[in-house]
């Protein structure tokens, strides 16, 4: 199964042919040169990191914390490490269909939290280089913004329906209840896949007056190249995903199934071996082949999957026994 997936990736690297598109964007990052159409990476600034990355890697890594100690705020270091005034709304998840998920406030910062667990990597990799994987039309009536043309992963659209309700239902309490006018969306893996589709469905659905924002780690490809260009127009640079050194994931499916990245990679090309200072660029369009798309395929690595992202955050069950 391994040497098959290995041979399928050897295959996307070779058909695919990436044509960045240069995307006009409001500047996420400071030094961003935005709408130049140059797709030269741009580094990102350890106080960017701290003040826009950190804290959402953090909240990635707490869902994949049993619900029962998520919803009381009590699952140790992950939780401590956003401090002890984080409200849960509401968590749930089965370990199967439907992985973790909560919605949170977090007054600290007074913002309205939605995160989703990822899965481990092995299985999911190989069930993502099938060659019979499915795309299927976007719900509309989760995503009403969406055209004929836009196609999801069968799979990520799925799981991302099964929780959509309810996330949308509690985020709309949490907002009016709370006062709060920001929004911030957050997965891992296919927590970042679901994250992203659910960041789109805020979008369309809540009052433009909520500022949104959708970052996620290890994002798998979870569309074709018109839902890459909805992801783009609705979010823009709201949305960023941060892909880690050789993680095989971002390449998957790949390309010649045609399958597309929206925009806004931030790629992390190495992390010091305390796991605490990760060197990091932003890299501008869809598909940026100076990013995780150049990485060498026979260099993959399952563990950079995990992490560390930034500030020694790594995720995955294993780093929240609880
Ligand atoms: C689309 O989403 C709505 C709302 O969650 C759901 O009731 C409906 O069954 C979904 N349709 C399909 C085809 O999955
Ligand atoms: C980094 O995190 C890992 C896993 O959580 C931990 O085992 C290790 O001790 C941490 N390293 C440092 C330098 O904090
Ligand atoms: C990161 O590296 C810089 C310079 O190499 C150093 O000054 C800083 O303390 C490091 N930060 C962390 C969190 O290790």
């Amino acid at each position: 199964m391994r040497a098959l997936a290995v041979g399928l990736l050897l295959a996307a690297v070779q058909l695919a042919s990436a044509a960045p598109t240069p995307i006009p964007t409001p500047e996420p990052f400071s030094g961003m040169n935005a709408g130049t159409g140059d797709s030269t990476p741009i580094p990102v600034s350890e106080e960017d990191i701290t003040s826009q990355l950190v804290r959402p890697a953090l909240f990635a890594r707490a869902v994949y914390c049993s619900s029962p100690v998520v919803e009381t705020w009590s699952c140790g270091e992950p939780c401590d490490a956003l401090g002890s005034n984080v409200k849960v709304l509401v968590a749930g998840g089965d370990d199967e269909k439907i992985p973790n998920f909560f919605v949170a406030y977090d007054q600290d910062k007074d913002t309205v939290v939605v995160a989703h667990q990822g899965t481990e990597p092995k299985n999911f990799l190989s069930d993502l280089n099938d060659l019979e994987i499915v795309q299927v039309g976007a719900n509309t009536t989760l995503l009403p913004g969406a055209g004929d043309d836009v196609k999801l992963h069968d799979g990520f659209a799925a799981t991302q329906g099964r929780t959509a309700d309810l996330v949308l239902s509690t985020v709309q309490s949490a907002l009016d209840s709370t006062g709060s006018k920001q929004l911030q969306v957050i997965g891992h893996s296919l927590g970042a896949a679901i994250a992203s589709i659910d960041g789109v469905m805020l979008k369309m659905k809540l009052d433009p007056s909520i500022a949104i924002t959708t970052t996620v780690f290890g994002l798998p490809r979870v569309g074709n190249q018109a839902w890459a260009d909805l992801v783009d127009s609705t979010l823009g640079s709201s949305f960023t995903h941060v892909t880690n050194q050789n993680d095989p994931v971002p390449r998957v499916p790949p390309q010649f199934l045609g399958f597309q990245h929206p925009s806004n990679e931030v790629h992390i090309s190495a992390v010091d071996p305390t796991g605490n200072n990760a060197t990091a660029t932003f890299c501008p369009g869809q598909e940026n082949d100076q990013c995780a798309d150049s990485n060498n395929i026979l260099d993959a690595s399952v563990t950079n999957h995990r992490g560390p992202y930034f500030a020694n955050i790594s995720m995955g069950n294993r780093f929240c026994p609880l």
